[in-house]
């Protein structure tokens, strides 16, 4: 026999409350869990510049070959330009390559691949806490994995002495996972400040950094969600960053994300190149198409171009409304002080509260939360932002 000796495996922290939510018959039920951006209707809609570049696909596309194993140039070079900033040399200096990977998480999985394959790196440091799937991913790839300090749970604020301090005792070469924007789960930003003391010290220790940014535009705004990276760009000569489009357009089953590498030069970036479409070819072979050619079409047709950013604003807009309107509704049924939900950023918010209260939000009222107390804030509305903040401010009082 071969499979008889195993366990069963369990449920995904955050994609398995998905299927418990869907099984739970409670009528007022209210799905926070998973980072999928909900409307005032509890709907996750195809946002209406993807609907109109659709469109334009099934009218033009002339053939489903195999794209490249990187994926379109184009495509590469609209992400870059995303990423770094339409006017950054980086852009299209050659020092800088793009693949387009299956969602932010196969880009760090391919990272790891690479980082692996290449003995470039054995060791990966990670945020505490953190998205629960990077431990995996890293540790499925051959990486060692080590922690550093990010939050203050008493403060409920980053702690940014604490993570140097911690990365201090990361050794030369090794790779320090950032999130760009939008920490997932606290929703906690370094400021700029910090961004640009971080970089030097990246650069300094010479630690390798490895960006998720797979929140680019539910911060503050495209360009301001990119101003860590940017940062990074200008003291670190070599970096990764897998970046996702799955949040920003909505298309979330699409899986499509992209993995960049910058290069001290153009010419060592045609190596990279070479190495990490290795590794592409022996995970996935080559990208699926369908996501990766809305997006070019979206971002280089300037009418849906505006139109995607508007649609995007919306989104951030929103989530904002309901972080405001949550904290409120907490501080007036008596719950205390939630004015720190209005200082995070983008999907996630850190509520403070235990695993036993997050057992007892589900049990009790058929409210989702992930058990390290994340509430996914796109998951509020106005019809159910009361019946939430009641039942939080119960479970909180005991
Ligand atoms: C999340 O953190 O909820 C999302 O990134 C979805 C996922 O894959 O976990």
């Amino acid at each position: 026999m071969f499979f008889d000796h195993l366990e069963l495996a369990p449920a995904d922290p955050i994609l398995g409350l998905t299927d418990a939510f869907k099984a739970d018959t409670n009528p007022k039920k209210v799905n926070l869990g998973v980072g999928v951006y909900q409307n005032e209707n509890g709907v996750t809609p195809v946002l209406k510049c993807v609907k109109a570049a659709e469109q334009i696909l099934v009218n033009e596309e002339q053939s489903k070959s195999y794209l490249p194993i990187s994926g379109l140039p184009e495509y590469g070079r609209l992400t870059r330009e995303l990423v770094f900033g339409k006017d950054n040399p980086v852009v299209s200096d050659g020092r800088a390559v793009t693949f387009h990977c299956p969602g932010g998480t196969g880009a760090l999985r391919i990272a790891g691949d690479f980082l692996v394959q290449q003995k470039i790196a054995q060791r990966v440091w990670i945020s505490n806490p953190t998205w629960g799937n990077h431990f995996q991913i890293m540790g499925a790839a051959g990486l060692e994995t080590a922690k550093y300090t990010y939050y203050n749970a008493q403060t409920k604020s980053l702690d940014f002495d604490a993570m140097l301090k911690d990365l201090s005792g990361a050794a030369h070469g090794d790779v320090v996972i950032v999130h760009a924007c939008c920490h997932n789960p606290t929703g906690l930003d370094l400021t700029p400040e910090q961004w640009e003391q971080f970089a030097a010290f990246l650069a300094d220790k010479k630690l390798l950094p490895l960006i998720d940014f797979a929140y680019q535009g539910f911060g503050r705004g495209l360009e301001e969600d990119a101003y860590g990276v940017r940062q990074i760009l200008k003291h670190c000569p070599e970096f990764l960053v897998a970046s996702s489009y799955s949040k920003n357009f909505g298309m979330y089953n699409e899986r499509v994300g992209a993995l960049t590498a910058v290069c001290a030069s153009a010419e060592i970036a045609k190596k990279v190149e070479s190495q990490i479409k290795l590794s592409i070819r022996c995970a996935i072979s080559n990208p699926p198409a369908h996501g990766e050619k809305v997006v070019v079409t979206v971002l280089s047709t300037p009418k849906l171009r505006a139109q995607w950013e508007q649609e995007l604003a919306e989104m951030r807009d929103r989530m904002r409304r309901m972080r405001e309107l949550l904290a409120d509704k907490l501080g007036a049924a008596g719950a205390g002080d939630f004015s720190f939900i209005v200082t995070q950023n983008g999907m996630f918010s850190f509520l403070g509260i235990t695993k036993e209260q997050v057992e007892k939000l589900r049990q009790e009222y058929g409210i989702y939360i992930v058990s390290s107390g994340r509430a996914c804030v796109a998951g509020i509305n106005d019809n159910n932002v009361d019946y939430l903040a009641d039942a939080l401010a119960t479970v909180i009082k005991g």
